[in-house]
């Protein structure tokens, strides 16, 4: 029945069919919350949540109304979007006084923490796998609607189709769009199509990276190239793609505080020489500055940007140093705190730097490692 009021000539039928989309997946997660009403009562919700989706699309995240009432709605629990919050994980209400874009903002201490990142629109590259996989998983499971990006290859068609299936398996929203981070002309499109889906991206999750080591004798231009167009090229595509949109929307304060989100994922390698590794760590340590320069250039815009900068992680890229034995205790003994790191430590580190949590913080790495920054090898020595 609420389909057919998606049945409208002004919607194509894309348009039309993702209305329809959208409303299966926030009706199958909300329904168990209405079991209890009358068929007639049970209408009126779906009618609501009909009319809701109808608004979103037609007036789009962009549309401060929109989001002013989704938002309180939330706030008052409505349980159309509060999903599975307990009330304890409610956000506070934070009074926030903006004047204009570049203004001053004020942000009323309060001691509830809003993790919550539900009505948000996040994008994480190189989400198929390892780290980008767990990040995009926490993402949504903080309430966020989670755009997987993928190299466009078929093998990781598949496997970003699995992460989707596994976000929407726990109750979590989740679209996977193929795009070659170290291409303009993809990065653009992808940014567009989560605008022309979604309305908006309040968060960017700078993830893809590689690596392809060598001696540096041996090191191929094209080793050199592929390396920094991924995790460096890529990084400042996404991120200018991403800020040309938190700039075109403007502030949304009943989402968050910020305007947009920037999280790069960096590396200790940003700090810590790498030899064998010089073009990764050389994409590391440019991160480093990107990073650091965007925050300063973009704080005054209220877009927050900041690293993660992982250490020995449990993920595909690095499996030789951790699948036998021999290397797993090689490696341990540059990790003081005695254990390696699984994509979730990453991922968590991730989801507090997107929220309105770390609303204080911009141009920060974030260093995320069992203290292998500390050096380990200078215990006792030196
Ligand atoms: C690399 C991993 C490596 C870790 C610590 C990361 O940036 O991707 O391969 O294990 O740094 O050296």
């Amino acid at each position: 029945m609420p389909h057919d009021l998606f049945d409208n000539a002004v919607f194509d039928p894309d348009t039309v069919q993702m209305m329809g989309e959208v409303f299966d997946a926030v009706w199958t997660r909300i329904e168990p919350d209405f079991r209890h009403l009358n068929a007639r009562k049970l209408d009126s919700v779906r009618v609501a949540l009909a009319g809701a989706v109808l608004a979103y699309t037609r007036l789009g995240l962009r549309d401060p109304l929109v989001l002013r009432a989704m938002a309180s709605c939330r706030r008052k629990a409505s349980p159309l979007f509060a999903r599975s919050c307990s009330p304890t994980e409610q956000p506070s209400v934070t009074r926030v006084h903006i004047r204009g874009t570049r203004g001053e903002t004020k942000m009323k201490t309060s001691s509830k923490i809003r993790y919550d990142l539900s009505g948000q629109i996040a994008i994480v590259t190189g989400a198929s796998s390892g780290l980008g996989r767990a990040t995009a998983q926490a993402l949504a499971e903080a309430g966020a609607l989670t755009i997987v990006n993928h190299p466009p290859k078929p093998s990781s068609d598949a496997k970003a189709a699995a992460v989707v299936a596994e976000i929407e398996a726990s109750g979590g929203q989740s679209v996977a769009i193929a795009a070659d981070v170290s291409k303009e002309d993809q990065v653009n499109a992808m940014v567009a199509e989560a605008v022309r889906r979604f309305g908006t991206v309040h968060i960017l999750v700078a993830n893809a990276g590689i690596e392809r080591p060598a001696a540096i004798q041996d090191m191929s231009l094209a080793d050199w190239q592929a390396v920094i167009d991924i995790n460096l090229t890529g990084a400042f595509l996404a991120a200018r793609a991403a800020t040309r949109e938190f700039l075109r929307r403007g502030a949304v304060p009943t989402l968050s505080t910020a305007t947009g989100k920037i999280i790069f994922t960096s590396s200790v390698h940003e700090v810590i020489p790498w030899a064998f590794q010089a073009n990764y760590a050389a994409s590391k340590g440019g991160l480093a500055m990107l990073m650091r320069s965007l925050a300063q250039e973009l704080a005054p815009m209220k877009i927050r940007v900041n690293s993660v900068a992982p250490g020995a992680i449990r993920t595909p890229i690095n499996r030789e140093a951790w699948q036998t034995e021999a290397a797993r205790n090689d490696l341990l003994k540059l990790i003081p705190y005695g254990r390696i790191g699984e994509p979730e430590d990453i991922a968590r580190a991730v989801t507090w730097l997107a929220s309105d949590a770390s609303d204080y913080v911009t141009g920060v790495t974030l260093v995320v490692d069992g203290g292998m920054t500390l050096y380990p090898a200078f215990r006792g020595q030196g």
